[in-house]
């Protein structure tokens, strides 16, 4: 039903439509001339306005002018005399949506109307999922409309402002590096540099001058002065990872430096200033680690004054079928496979599993399935055993394509057995071959055969 105004000298014309229309179940209220007719407008709003181009008072372009001045989006059809093309390309000009000729059937101008009604539609509708997509894809691609995430985002959006640290909490896969990726891409240091440590991949003895650098000289190695991360973030952020993982002399350096504000690059005296925002990370439970005497109490109160906790994918399960659709679009766009859909039951299925390994699990179990899948279709059958459940014997995996040709049966079960010796050995090709019974060669081939990724590397390793 459309709230419509018609503004018609003609009282046969006037009438005549608003009994057309108001039998199509629309809302219909009249004007005898221009100037009436903006005064309705202005006072009642309506969703489209049929407007004669000849009136006393103003005249049809001029009530054109007015109305989408007071509202853009109303549609405005103009009525001409057949004679009038002129006058109907200036109104188009000024924003009617259409013009139809007099006389008309009372069908012509129903067509018009409905053309109008779904344009409207659409238009809302588009806007709708741009504004999802937006609200979805706020935070550089970080996911989720749980409201522990919602409530994440507008954290990260308050405190990404500020030049305070930060430090993150969350268990592995959680999400820990997308957020310290948004805190710095939404401050003000976005066009500076954005440099990222793993304290815990970095050995104790090289993470120091990683950090702050070294002069020539300093230690047997140091061939010539190298600039550490400290002075490589200067004027952006620094994102120091797995800060829990951090030799318990280096945290003493660390708090020094950062009550300091100074530092000096190894066997070196020259004293550098920081200007550097710094965000921590860890799936370490800090406070436990200070009680157990691993960590530093004072460099702990001074890293936990903004703390932001990302929680487990298994609190937030809402937010799984918008991750398994997410990526499912990504890997699909990898895999040139387009149009992949997840059938219900295997939506079920995600949703169940607990992920351990929080999103980065999940992540990777859509990569596999979007492998292993034929077609579009998702089938419980793609997904790693973990999420599957265990009660999947193969032989029920199998019946699945009790409809199949003989062939395609044993060819799926193939691939079942190869993806399933494949998880066993984490992937690791020579092992798999060797529990399969088969060459390493062959093994490539058949894994090139069931569209698993490979590389020439796998032969070698
Ligand atoms: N909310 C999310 N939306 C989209 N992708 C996500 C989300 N959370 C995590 N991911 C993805 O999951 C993977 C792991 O995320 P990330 O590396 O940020 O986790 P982490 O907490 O730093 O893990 P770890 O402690 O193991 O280093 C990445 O590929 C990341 O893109
Ligand atoms: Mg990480």
């Amino acid at each position: 039903m459309m709230k419509i105004l018609i503004i018609e000298d003609e009282p046969s014309v006037r009438v005549g439509l608003s009994f057309t229309l108001e039998s199509k179940g629309h809302k219909i209220t009249t004007a005898e001339n221009g100037l009436d007719g903006i005064r309705i407008f202005e006072r009642e709003g309506f969703d489209i306005v049929i407007s004669d181009l000849r009136l006393p008072g103003a005249d049809g372009i001029e009530v054109l002018k007015s109305i989408k001045n007071i509202s853009p989006d109303t549609g405005v059809i103009i009525m001409t005399a057949f004679a009038d093309v002129k006058n109907a390309v200036e109104a188009m000009r000024e924003g009617a949506y259409d013009y139809i000729s007099k006389p008309f059937e009372p069908d012509e101008l129903l067509i018009v109307i409905d053309r109008f009604i779904k344009h409207k539609g659409l238009e809302l509708e588009n806007i709708r999922l741009k504004e999802e997509i937006r609200e979805r894809e706020r935070f550089q691609h970080i996911i989720g409309t749980s409201p522990a995430m919602q409530r994440i985002f507008e954290t990260i959006e308050v405190i990404a402002k500020t030049d305070s640290s930060v430090i993150i909490y969350g268990e592995s896969g959680t999400g820990k590096e997308l957020v310290a990726n948004a805190l710095h891409n939404l401050s003000p240091r976005k066009d500076k540099p954005f440099i990222k440590i793993n304290c815990a991949a970095i050995p104790e003895t090289l993470l120091e001058s990683e950090l702050f650098g070294h002069e020539k000289g300093a230690f047997t190695g140091a061939v010539q002065r190298r600039k550490g991360k400290f002075e490589a973030a200067s004027g952006g952020t620094i994102f120091l990872d797995e800060i829990g993982d951090m030799p318990l002399a280096l945290q003493a350096k660390l708090l020094r430096v950062l009550e300091s504000h100074t530092f000096e690059r190894l066997g070196g005296n020259e004293s550098l200033t920081i200007d550097v925002r710094v965000i921590y990370a860890t799936r370490k439970n800090l406070k436990d680690e200070v009680k157990a005497n691993r960590f530093r109490e004072d460099l702990f109160y001074r890293l936990n004054v903004l703390p932001i906790t990302l929680p487990p994918l298994r609190d937030r399960k809402e937010d799984i079928p918008l991750l398994v659709n997410h990526f499912l679009k990504m890997f699909g766009e990898k895999l040139e496979k387009s149009d992949l859909a997840v059938t219900p039951g295997t939506m079920d299925m995600f949703m169940e599993y607990d992920y351990p390994g929080n999103v980065r699990e999940l992540k990777h179990s859509v990569e596999m399935a979007a492998t292993l899948c034929k077609g579009t279709k998702i089938e419980r059958w793609c997904l790693p055993a973990e999420i599957r459940g265990d009660g999947e014997t193969p032989d029920a995996v199998i019946s699945v394509f009790d409809d199949l040709p003989l062939t395609e049966r044993v060819k799926t079960f193939e691939r079942e057995a190869i993806r399933r010796v494949l998880e066993e050995t984490h992937g690791k090709k020579k092992e798999a071959a060797k529990k399969l019974g088969i060459s390493r060669e062959t093994l490539w081939r058949k894994l090139k055969e069931h569209g698993f990724p490979v590389s020439p590397s796998d032969l070698e390793e």
